[in-house]
């Protein structure tokens, strides 16, 4: 889905399908998975593989603090920046920026990488 103002984004999913706060796992027509982290009211993405041992982030859970723990070793990961905050994995998790329009979630992939 082309914007016509330089980027390319996917209309993953309905907001109302994203509980609040919580995480909801979604494709991206290449078939990379993306997690997407709703909690107060905004919205975030990060990379839906723990770079640990590459277990679905979204299949975790969301803490207060805004990180979001991965189901298989508990390794933490800031839900905003992809930074680990607990091990076992110590490689940040790649972001998507995302915009929200009415009730639409749509990510952008970032520049250069494998998704476009
Ligand atoms: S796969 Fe995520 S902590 Fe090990």
């Amino acid at each position: 889905m082309s914007r016509g103002d330089g980027d390319v984004v996917y209309d993953v999913a309905p907001l109302s399908d994203l509980p609040d706060p919580g995480l909801l796992g979604v494709s991206l027509p290449s078939g990379e998975r993306v997690c997407l982290i709703r909690r107060g009211g905004r919205v975030t993405a990060l990379r839906d593989e723990c770079t640990h041992q590459g277990m679905p982030l979204s299949a975790g859970e969301l803490h207060d603090d805004g990180t979001v723990e991965c189901p298989w070793h508990g390794a933490r990961f800031d839900g905003a920046t992809g930074e680990p905050r607990r091990g076992p994995a110590e490689v940040p998790v790649a972001t998507f920026d995302v915009r929200v329009e009415g009730d639409r979630v749509l990510v952008v992939p970032p520049s250069g990488s494998r998704i476009r």
